[in-house]
């Protein structure tokens, strides 16, 4: 086997340069609060990520995504949001902020924010207009309904956070709607005065300098406006959360959000080079979708399959394929291995095979997402019940649902406190922090993180790991295989998903790019392969 074998005619490719930024880039999230702290306070912030661009750098990513830095009361991590348009003081001010883009720009680093369209806090003036008075000006702009007939909530619809997804309001007498907590009531995207608000608010960060940004919980804008009742998940039983019993057709990914979404792609159309990310919730089957179609609509639906997926070659073969059917031929792919709701990738599949995650994650064709800590394989840290922070676990606890065991503070040294913070960190740093933190991984040439920062300078050496096209190759012996191929040159990545070695049938010639085990460079490979234990290499075809 060899890739000419499977791509018998050289395909037309555009140039790297043609490609917009976002298709080269390489996107790593921060968590501010867990990043760095620069006032002893415990709480990461904006002072205390700029003192750690460096870090950036040596790592070579190339695009940062902050989770929400607005002000808020943090009941949910930021996503409670009190004024779109400032920062919170817990992580600094507007001068701290620009002072980090334009830093990142000196980088060559992008920035997108995330843009939370759904809901507000229930502390932001225009809730507390709305609530005022069912004639208030804004009443409009929150989800209210009458009582039923019995005075309970309109409608069967859950909150995701737990109970009914309506919350009654004394004085008004109407229950207003909320697809999270209590405290973030909906906004009302029918409403095109409050959709000329929203865009306002895109406008302000793009002309401020943001590249883009990552929309929060994207398909639930809409709901619909004849308040039908959910129905029963047939799948769901006993060990299901209960938030999760009933299947959403009638609040997620409605057509009407649909429209909202070009809406506010529109809206960032009107700057150049900038990008539009997104959440979207629900199965693979519906992800092209969020691409659009006569009407674009995100650039970049996240695709959280690698992280879904079960851990073996014909999972994760079946499963690159069956999103790569399901996006649009001409959309752009990416891949997420990380992030403030997911639970470390590292603690399901173990370090060893964190290495192929890490070589699977920068050679697969598409837009790499990873978040803070994933490069050093941080792992899902224990929280006892008294130290939970998570709204989520506190409501709809005994699910495993919590987030905070994703949310810890990322280590930078062996000392104490990691180097996060002098204060107390607000929650806990981990076990095995003297073992796992940068400071130590960096003096390691042999880590985890060393090979994050060798497979990023692949990647942007080597064009066909960015342009090229996936060729598929039939994955057996538990090898995961596929090429990239880009102008006549033609790469192999083979990954070894299991603890033994593995034999990689092989027939061409090459030389060896890349190894997990960061050895074996520039070695002459001629027919079948032998992989170590959780090796994956790459290998550059060459003439025979
Ligand atoms: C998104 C965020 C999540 C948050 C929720 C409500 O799903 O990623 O962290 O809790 O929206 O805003």
């Amino acid at each position: 086997m060899s890739l000419n074998d499977v791509l018998p005619q050289p395909l037309e490719h555009h140039a790297l340069d043609d490609l917009p930024w976002w298709q080269r880039a390489i996107f790593y999230e921060i968590a501010p609060i867990s990043f760095q702290d620069s006032n002893g306070d415990g709480k990461g912030d904006l002072p205390g990520l700029i003192s750690r661009l460096d870090y950036l750098d040596w790592l070579g990513v190339s695009a940062v995504w902050l989770t929400p830095v607005f002000r808020s009361p943090m009941r949910d991590f930021g996503y409670d949001i009190t004024d779109f348009c400032d920062i919170d003081p817990l992580f600094g001010t507007m001068q701290d902020f620009d002072r980090l883009l334009e830093l990142l720009h000196q980088r060559g680093i992008r920035l997108i924010l995330d843009f939370v369209p759904n809901h507000t806090s229930d502390a932001h003036p225009w809730f507390l207009e709305s609530r005022s008075s069912r004639s208030s000006e804004k009443r409009n702009w929150y989800v209210w309904a009458n009582a039923c007939e019995d005075g309970g909530p309109p409608n069967n619809w859950l909150s995701r956070f737990g109970g009914s997804a309506w919350e009654w309001d004394e004085l008004t007498e109407q229950y207003y709607y909320h697809s999270f907590l209590l405290e973030q009531p909906d906004l009302n995207w029918r409403n095109p005065e409050l959709r000329r608000a929203m865009a306002d608010v895109l406008r302000f960060w793009l002309r401020r300098g943001v590249d883009g940004f990552r929309v929060d919980a994207s398909a639930v804008l809409a709901e619909d406006d004849l308040l039908r009742d959910d129905p029963p998940d047939p799948n769901a039983n006993a060990t299901t959360p209960p938030p999760q019993r009933l299947k959403r057709i009638f609040t997620d990914d409605r057509r009407e959000s649909m429209g909202y979404l070009e809406e506010i792609r529109q809206v960032l159309d009107e700057f150049e080079n900038r990008v539009l990310v997104g959440e979207v919730q629900g199965k693979t089957d519906r992800i092209g979708h969020f691409y659009g179609e006569a009407r674009p609509r995100l650039h970049l639906p996240l695709n959280f399959l690698l992280l879904d997926s079960s851990w073996d070659a014909l999972s994760l073969q079946a499963n690159i394929d069956a999103y790569q059917n399901a996006i649009p031929t001409a959309a752009w792919p990416d891949w997420v291995i990380g992030g403030h709701d997911k639970k470390r990738v590292a603690s399901k599949i173990g370090q060893p095979q964190s290495r192929i995650l890490a070589m699977l994650l920068l050679t697969l064709r598409g837009t790499p997402f990873l978040f803070a800590g994933d490069e050093i394989g941080l792992e899902q840290a224990s929280i006892a019940p008294n130290q939970v922070t998570d709204p989520f676990e506190k409501l709809v606890g005994g699910y495993g649902l919590n987030r905070d065991p994703q949310r810890t503070p990322l280590r930078w040294d062996a000392t104490p406190k990691a180097g996060f913070t002098t204060g107390v960190p607000w929650l806990p740093i981990g076990d095995s922090a003297t073992e796992r933190n940068i400071d130590r991984l960096k003096s390691d040439k042999h880590s985890l993180l060393w090979l994050y920062r060798r497979l990023i300078e692949l990647r942007n050496k080597e064009p066909a790991l960015v342009a090229g096209d996936y060729v598929p190759i039939r994955s057996v012996h538990d090898i995961l295989t596929y090429g990239r191929a880009y102008k006549g040159v033609n790469l192999i990545v083979a990954l070894n998903l299991m603890h033994q070695p593995r034999r990689l049938k092989w027939s061409g010639h090459g030389t060896l790019q890349l190894s997990t085990y960061l050895d074996r460079q520039g070695e002459t490979i001629y027919g079948p392969v032998v992989l170590r234990p959780d090796e994956g290499i790459v290998i550059k075809q060459t003439k025979e």
